[in-house]
């Protein structure tokens, strides 16, 4: 068992919390896109680890791409999406597969869905890590999600608070005191 990070307050989800569900996920996508050689296009930068954990559960044949957004400043949602990299390859026909390391108010990925819908793919799907539903502010529902958290700030796993505790390899709620000030 390994040490709590002194900024986390609480730890919600452990590595191996995480491992089985994150495989539990890979496996039923495999069963719902067999045949479909779908794409994963993951939003940089939460993304990252999520990422890579799904598609090495997936035992189908898929594509990786990624985007990258800006949409969050500090731990306030400015609901301003930019975007700072975007896809190398048509999309044209494809089935997509959005990978999000956490759905807040919704607004990144109901402007990225949009963005992406007029390249024509075949099927737009959303799969995130975490769904804060509470905090929704665009009509935006993940088909697939990991799990369901509060209305705290999280981090770890990829998910950072300016940049920080990507790293850190379980995830856990932020103390307030960090990102109050
Ligand atoms: P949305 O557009 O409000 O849904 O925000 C999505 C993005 O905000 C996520 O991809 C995260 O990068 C970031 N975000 C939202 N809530 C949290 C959090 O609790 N911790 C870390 N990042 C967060
Ligand atoms: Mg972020």
């Amino acid at each position: 068992m390994g040490m709590m990070h002194e900024d986390v307050e609480e730890i919600l989800f452990s590595e191996e919390q995480l491992r089985a569900r994150v495989a539990e996920l890979g496996a039923e996508i495999s069963r719902d896109f067999e045949g479909k050689n779908p794409v994963f296009i993951g939003v940089l930068k939460g993304c990252w680890v999520f990422m890579a954990d799904l598609v090495r559960s997936v035992t189908i044949p898929c594509s990786v791409e990624f985007m990258a957004v800006k949409s969050y400043d500090g731990a306030n949602s400015t609901g301003v999406v930019q975007i700072q990299k975007d896809l190398s390859e048509s999309i044209e026909g494809r089935h997509i597969i959005m990978v999000e390391d956490i759905l807040d108010t919704g607004r990144t990925l109901n402007y990225l869905t949009k963005y992406l819908s007029a390249r024509q793919p075949a099927s737009i799907t959303i799969a995130t890590l975490l769904d804060k539903p509470s905090r929704r502010k665009a009509p935006v529902e993940a088909k697939y999600s990991c799990f369901e958290v509060p209305d705290s700030f999280i981090v770890g796993y990829g998910l950072d608070y300016n940049e920080r505790y990507r790293n850190i390899p379980y995830i856990g709620v932020l103390k307030p005191e960090i990102y109050r000030d």
